[in-house]
Parts: structure tokens; C-alpha cells; sequence
């Protein structure tokens, strides 16, 4: 399974912070917010990862993680010229995608739990068609919202509607087999301008292919992509952390999937042994 992180768009509802700086390299707490949707993508063992981002953020991304030999895995990096939606990804995404199943992951989710490493590895190991969580929240309208029958069937998921039809929304975190880049070129703009992705997974709900999964009671989600929310994960990870749980460490993950060396996770600490971060990485390593 190949990895995309989608981290473009214009992050307008984080001016002025992102008028000179990707919302996506902006600081959850101690580490860049794309550090989170990372950590999914390294705990699901996916080592081929696609970076999406716009043309005068590019350069930064690769400058933050390079090749990705730091950290045992291998990144792309591709351009969106303009934001026009999430499905975007797996047209510009295509080539890199071939004839694999993909995870998609936007690049201002965090996602963390206990649970949450047995959930996603369950929900990857489907044979076809496309896997997406729902999630409670208390205002579903700024998201893509389910629509479930008395049996908890899924019927609809609409994009941000006036009038959501229950409270669980699903959050930016997908699993689709090679079908997703046929049908996203089939897809129209949105009233709003975009190529959506509840789009994409109405046409699998269609084909009755989505599969519809819920998290255990101890994940908790976030989107980051306003100033109150930003902050509310920074609350979050700072909170974990103090109690000794650490949040989208990268080099730890990779250390314990194997994909890189007790020696190169030392190298890797000793360059930030002055934060709380390294300390973490250099106790693992010792
Ligand atoms: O966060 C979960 C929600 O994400 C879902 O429930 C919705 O169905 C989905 O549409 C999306 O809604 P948002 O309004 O939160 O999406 P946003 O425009 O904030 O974009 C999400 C991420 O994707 C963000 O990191 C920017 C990036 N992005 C977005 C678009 C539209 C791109 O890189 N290119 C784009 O064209």
C-alpha cells in the first residue's frame, strides 16, 4: 500500500500565521503538524509516501524530510497547482500510485490512542474497495457527514451540509483500492470549486464498497486547521506528553517497525538533544 499526505491548500483560516508559511509546517506543540498524519502512515508500515503540496511549499517539505532515509522510508513530492480538492490528490497522485491500494492522510488530522495502532492495521488489511472512519463530534457541519439508516447502515455522506443527519463525520483518514483513481476522474467540481472527496466515497457507497469503521471510545481526532483548534492540539500533545505519552515521534516509530538502526536513531536524537523530543529518542535508543 503506497501513502499520501495531502499537504496544500490555501490555509486562509489560519491567516495571518500562514501568509508566509505552510499551515502544515506550522507547530503542533513541539514538531511540525504534518509530524502527525507522518506517524500514521510510518505505525501502518507504509514506506512509500507521496507529500502533496503547493508549488512555493514544496521546497520546505523537502527540506524537512528529504529522501526519507532518515527515517527508513521514501518520499515523493509532488506539486498541486491550485487547491481543487481533496480527490486532487489521486489524479496528481496517479503515476506514483500504479497498480497499489492507497492511504490517503490530510496533512492537518492528528489522530492518537492506545487502540488506534490495532484499529488502522485491522482496517488495512482489506482485499478491495474503500475503508473511512466516523467519528463524534459535537458540529458536524464543517465536515463530510454520515448518514446512517436504524440498522447503522451507511446511506449518505454529504460534505459540510446545513442540516447534518447525524453527528458522526469522517475524518481525513482513507484507505481505497486501485478503483480510487478511476473514479476520481470521473468526478465533477463541487458548487464550491473542488473535487471532493465525500464524492469519492459516495461512488464506493454507491458501488456498495465503503466500509464505514468506528474507532475504539480512547482515539481522539483533530483537525488543525484553525487558530482554536491549532492550539487545542498543541493543549493535547503537551498534555500526553507531560505524562510521559509521546505524539507523532517519527523516529521512534521507525525505530520500532524496524526501518532504521539503534545507531541511526542515536544520530537522530543526538541533533536534538537539547528538547524534550531528543531526550525522548535518545532514552528509546538507550
Ligand atoms: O478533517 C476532515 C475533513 O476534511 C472531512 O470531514 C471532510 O470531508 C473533508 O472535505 C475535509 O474538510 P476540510 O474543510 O477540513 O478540508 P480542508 O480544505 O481544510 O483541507 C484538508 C487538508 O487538505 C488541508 O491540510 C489542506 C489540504 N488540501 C485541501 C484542498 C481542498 C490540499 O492540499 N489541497 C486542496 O485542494
Amino acid at each position: 500500500m503506497k501513502g499520501i499526505i495531502l499537504a496544500g491548500g490555501s490555509g486562509t483560516r489560519l491567516y495571518p500565521a500562514t501568509l508566509g508559511c505552510s499551515k502544515q509546517l506550522l507547530s503542533v506543540y513541539d514538531k511540525p503538524m504534518i509530524y502527525y498524519p507522518l506517524s500514521i502512515l510510518l505505525l501502518l508500515n507504509i514506506k512509500e509516501i507521496l507529500i502533496i503540496s503547493t508549488k512555493k511549499d514544496f521546497s520546505l517539505f523537502q527540506h524537512l524530510f528529504g529522501t526519507g532515509e532518515d527515517l527508513g522510508v521514501r518520499f515523493t513530492y509532488l506539486i498541486q497547482e491550485k487547491p481543487r480538492g481533496i480527490a486532487d490528490a489521486f489524479l496528481i497522485g496517479e503515476e506514483f500510485i500504479g497498480n497499489d491500494k492507497v492511504c490517503l492522510i490530510l496533512g492537518d488530522n492528528l489522530f492518537y490512542g492506545d487502540s488506534l495502532k490495532k484499529t488502522l492495521r485491522q482496517a488495512v488489511s482489506f482485499d478491495d474497495g474503500a475503508v473511512v472512519f466516523g467519528y463524534p463530534v459535537e458540529d458536524p457541519r464543517p465536515f463530510g457527514v454520515i448518514e446512517f439508516d436504524e440498522n447503522q447502515n451507511v446511506i449518505s455522506i454529504e460534505e459540510k451540509p446545513k442540516n447534518p443527519k447525524s453527528n458522526f463525520i469522517v475524518p481525513g483518514l482513507y484507505f481505497y483500492d486501485n478503483d480510487v483513481v478511476k473514479i476520481s476522474k470521473t468526478l465533477e467540481c463541487s458548487k464550491r470549486g473542488e473535487l471532493e472527496i465525500s464524492s469519492v466515497n459516495e461512488a464506493y457507497l454507491k458501488n456498495k464498497k465503503l466500509k464505514v469503521k468506528l474507532f475504539e471510545e480512547d482515539v481522539v481526532w483533530q483537525d488543525t486547521g484553525t487558530h482554536k483548534e491549532l492550539l487545542n492540539a498543541s493543549i493535547f500533545v503537551r498534555k500526553m506528553q507531560q505524562e510521559g505519552r509521546f505524539v507523532g515521534c517519527l523516529e521512534e516509530i521507525a525505530y520500532e517497525n524496524g526501518f532504521i538502526t539503534k545507531e541511526k536513531l542515536l544520530e537522530l536524537a543526538k541533533k536534538m538533544e537539547k528538547t524534550e523530543y531528543g531526550q525522548h529518542i535518545l532514552n528509546i535508543a538507550k
